[in-house]
């Protein structure tokens, strides 16, 4: 989809098209934002009469279709509810813009344009990029196993944001081309995490991110079982040992390190299938486990759009790749795992994996990038699923301030999360009789006791972590979200980028 700024009148507007977004109004006194009022008027009040019977109210989610002719140069004009004013904020956008790329698709409208509203907090450069997120984002299918092409639904081929006023057009440019930029990116997260495990090994997943970093413009370094081996990757290395298709290290690196910038690292969970292993999983829904690189694939997305935005700022993404399958190779319960930190593991339940993965990864982010702050996303815990359910992230980190600055991050960018306590009693709790620390501690507090194994690899260094096992796919679809991965993280780690001052 191709997205662009006009400044013209709505009625001007040519396109299949024209989506009018409208706060709710007062049952009587009823009064529309001025570019629909004008449209009203050109069309002699056939927008006025859904209002006055009611049937238009401009309720969240509420939508009237009326059609174009005399001076309104569009062919179709949608009007959008957007809900109460005093709640309209970016998500907001987002979502009418998904509703209104929804409904052109829906009628095959290939040339969309959406009516820039006026939104009270929101500079023009905020509204176009939230406007033409939600319009990319809606835009997404996954397509690639459909023997027929035909099957698949009508693209939207151009979106074309209307501001009125010629002044704020070079804002509004600047906030649709980084709207555009991060949603794009957020649909390659989507692509990766969707696409099945058996298509997508490790070493498959190191090439795709090698051919993001060449479009995109950062630089991918991959780290293959020698290498592993050579910096006693033990947690890597375990975790891949019961498949044939071997483990990787992916590190992709935006900007230098320099005393002028900040370094930040963003550390995905890239476990490419997961079985449990030995302690194979219950087969109900065990095909999910292919999204269970989702964080993998919100680092690969983040520095596609930092590395796009051209962000001044030292970014490094790394993903430790593994694919976790049962076989006579594989790594077992009561196995003790030493990580390249030298810190050791007692492995109680090889389905507790995503840990073991991220500790050597974890220590490769402070060692070898020394960074101001790490984040790491992970498909962590489905105990995380039953605390929060899909309406948000679960965060814990060991540094206030940082977790403070990822929840921000989260709310801006309509990605986001809640706080969980990490004590130190969290941290007595996973240690281990036998080894230093143990991947599980029982069903109490499962999401916590994860992030308190994880941050015995991030010790000395600002550290979050983020449990996306709810929000990293969906069964339920949403204005800006078809079934399937949702590419969350990708949103709220440009916007920390983005927003980082230290
Ligand atoms: N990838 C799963 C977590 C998961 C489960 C994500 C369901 C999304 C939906 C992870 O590797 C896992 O299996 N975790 C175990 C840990 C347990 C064995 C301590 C879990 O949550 O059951
Ligand atoms: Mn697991
Ligand atoms: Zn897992």
């Amino acid at each position: 989809m191709k997205v662009s700024v006009v400044s013209q009148s709505a009625p001007e507007v040519s396109a299949d098209l024209l989506a009018l977004p409208v706060p709710e109004q007062p049952r009587k006194k009823w009064k529309l934002p001025p570019p629909a009022a004008a449209v009203d008027r050109a069309l002699d009040g056939a927008l006025a009469a859904a209002l006055d019977a009611g049937d238009f109210r401009g309720k969240r989610g509420d939508q009237h279709l009326a059609y174009g002719g005399g001076d309104v140069a569009a062919g179709r004009v949608l009007l959008l509810g957007l809900g109460k004013t005093d709640k309209i904020d970016r998500e907001a956008l987002r979502r009418a813009a998904g509703e209104a790329t929804r409904a052109a698709a829906r009628r095959g409208a290939k040339k969309l344009a959406i009516q820039a509203p006026s939104v009270r907090g929101l500079s023009a450069t905020d509204v176009a990029q939230a406007l033409a997120e939600g319009a990319v984002l809606a835009s997404y299918r996954f397509g690639r196993y459909k023997s027929k092409s035909g099957d698949a639904p009508a693209k939207v081929g151009q979106c074309a944001l209307v501001f009125g006023d010629a002044k704020g057009r070079r804002a509004a440019r600047d906030g649709a081309k980084t709207g555009a930029t991060i949603a794009l990116a957020q649909n390659t997260a989507r692509d990766l995490s969707n696409e099945p495990g058996g298509d997508l090994p490790p070493a498959t997943l190191a090439r795709e991110a090698s051919r993001v970093g060449r479009e995109a413009g950062f630089r991918v370094k991959v780290l293959g079982v020698p290498e592993l081996k050579k910096r006693k990757m033990g947690g890597i290395l375990s975790v891949g040992a019961g498949s044939s298709r071997p483990p990787r290290l992916i590190v992709m690196e935006h900007g230098r390190r320099s005393a002028k910038k900040p370094t930040l690292c963003f550390v995905g969970k890239g476990i490419t299938f997961d079985s449990g292993g030995i302690s194979l999983k219950p087969g109900a829904a065990m095909d999910e486990m292919k999204h269970d690189m989702s964080g993998a694939a919100a680092v690969v997305g983040a520095l596609q759009a930092v590395s796009e935005l051209g962000l001044p700022i030292h970014v490094v993404g790394i993903i430790p790749a593994a694919e976790n399958l049962p076989s006579s190779t594989a790594y077992r319960p009561g196995d003790v795992v030493k990580t390249a930190a030298g810190k050791t593991i007692e492995v109680l339940n090889t389905d507790a994996e995503g840990r073991v993965v991220l500790s050597d990864a974890l220590h490769y982010a402070r060692t070898e990038y020394d960074p101001d702050a790490i984040v790491d996303l992970a498909t962590l815990t489905g105990a995380c699923v039953i605390a929060l359910g899909p309406w948000a992230s679960g965060l814990m980190g060991n540094d206030e301030a940082l977790v403070d600055r990822v929840r921000e991050a989260g709310e801006a960018s309509g990605e986001r999360c809640w706080p969980l306590p990490l004590w130190e009693e969290h941290r007595e709790h996973v240690k281990s009789q036998i080894a230093d620390i143990k991947n599980t501690a029982g069903r109490e507090g499962g999401t916590i006791t994860a992030g308190a194994f994880l941050s015995y690899f991030a010790e000395g260094t600002p550290w979050v972590h983020l449990d996306i096992a709810a929000t990293a796919w969906t069964k339920k679809t949403g204005p800006t979200q078809p079934f399937g991965a949702t590419g969350v993280g990708v949103r709220l780690l440009v916007e920390l980028a983005r927003s980082w001052r230290s």
